[in-house]
C-alpha cells in the first residue's frame, strides 16, 4: 500500500555537521516527512541516518510514522564522493546509489525515489530512460514505494511522457514567482495526477516574501511572511520544502498549514509575481 502523501518535507541540504542534529530536532518539531539526496557534494545523507537513528531510539518517531525521500544523482552533479562505480552501467550506478541509501538511511526501502536531474538540461535522453527504468525496478522490488523526478523542463516531461515512460507520482523543482510559480510544470501535474513538490519558495522569491502586500496578508492573518508563503504554495497545490536550521522557524513552518487563505488573497499573491 502506498504511504499518505505528505504535507511538508523537511529538506536536509547544506546542514553539514549540522545535518543529524537538525534531523532529530525537525522530528522532535513535527515534521515527518524528510528529503535527501545521496549527493555528498551537497547533502550528508549518513548524518541523515544518525538523527533518524536518535529520534528512534529516543522514541520521537518509528520508522514507519516516516516518509523518507531520497534521489539518484548523476556523475556530473557530484563531487569525487560518488556512491557507485563511475564506471558501471547507469542500471548498475542506480542499484548501488540506492543501496548506499538505504544503508545510509538504515531502513530497507525509501518512501520515494528521485531522479535529482535529467542528464540534458533539455532532453529527455536513452540515459535517462535506461536510470527511470531501473528506478521502476527498485520500486518493484520494494525498494522505494513512489518515484520521483526534479529539475525538470515542461520539455523534459513531454519527452518522458512521449517515450511512453511511466510518469512519476512527483516532480520537485526550484519554484519562482516570476515564472508564475511554475506554472507550466504544475499545470502539467494537475492534468497527469502529478503531486508538485516545490522548494526555494523563500530564498528564490525575495521580492516575493519582503513585498508590502504580503506584509499587510501577514498582519491581518497574525502570521509571518514566510507562513503566508507557505500556505500559498499549499493553496496552489505546491507540496512544499523547507531548509530551515531554526527550532522557531520549524513550529511556523508547521504551523503555517493550519492557515487557510481565502481566494482573494491567492490572486492577490499571484499578481504580485506577474
Ligand atoms: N532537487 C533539488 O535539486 C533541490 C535543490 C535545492 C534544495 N532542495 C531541497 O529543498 C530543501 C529546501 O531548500 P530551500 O532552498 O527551500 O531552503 P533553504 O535554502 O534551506 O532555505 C530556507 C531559507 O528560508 C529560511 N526560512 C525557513 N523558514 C522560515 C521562516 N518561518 N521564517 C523566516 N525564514 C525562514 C531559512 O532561514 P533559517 O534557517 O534562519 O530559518 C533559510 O534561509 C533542501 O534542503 C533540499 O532538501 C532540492
Amino acid at each position: 500500500m502506498s504511504p499518505p502523501i505528505p504535507s511538508f518535507f523537511y529538506g536536509t541540504a547544506w546542514k553539514e555537521e549540522r545535518t543529524a542534529t537538525l534531523v532529530e530536532l525537525a522530528l522532535r518539531s513535527g515534521f515527518r516527512a524528510i528529503d535527501t539526496a545521496n549527493q555528498r557534494r551537497h547533502y550528508f545523507e549518513d548524518g541523515v541516518g544518525e538523527g533518524l537513528a536518535t529520534a528512534y531510539h529516543a522514541g520521537v518517531v518509528t520508522r514507519d510514522d516516516l516518509f523518507l525521500q531520497t534521489k539518484f544523482t548523476y556523475q556530473r552533479g557530484q563531487d569525487h564522493r560518488l556512491p557507485y562505480d563511475p564506471t558501471a552501467s547507469f542500471s548498475e550506478q542506480v542499484k548501488q546509489s540506492l543501496a548506499s541509501s538505504l544503508t545510509h538511511l538504515g531502513t530497507d526501502h525509501v518512501d520515494s525515489y528521485v531522479l535529482h536531474g535529467p542528464a540534458s538540461n533539455y532532453d529527455w535522453t536513452d540515459d535517462d530512460g535506461e536510470v527511470w527504468e531501473e528506478m521502476c525496478k527498485e520500486r518493484d522490488a520494494d525498494r522505494t514505494r513512489l518515484l520521483g523526478v526534479s529539475n525538470v523542463s515542461l520539455s523534459h516531461l513531454e519527452a518522458m511522457s512521449a517515450s511512453r515512460a511511466e510518469l512519476p507520482t512527483f516532480v520537485q523543482n526550484r519554484c519562482y514567482a516570476r515564472l508564475g510559480w511554475d506554472r507550466d510544470i504544475r499545470d502539467f501535474c494537475r492534468d497527469h495526477n502529478i503531486v508538485y513538490q516545490g522548494f526555494s519558495l523563500l530564498t528564490a522569491n525575495h521580492e516575493v516574501l519582503h513585498h508590502p502586500l504580503i506584509a499587510r496578508l501577514a498582519e491581518s492573518a497574525g502570521a509571518t511572511p514566510a507562513q503566508i508563503i507557505f500556505a500559498f504554495a499549499r493553496a496552489i497545490k505546491i507540496l512544499p520544502l523547507t531548509g530551515t536550521s531554526n527550532a522557531h522557524h520549524m513550529q511556523q513552518d508547521l504551523a503555517s498549514r493550519d492557515l487557510i487563505l481565502p481566494p482573494e488573497a491567492v490572486q492577490t499573491i499571484e499578481s504580485i509575481s506577474g
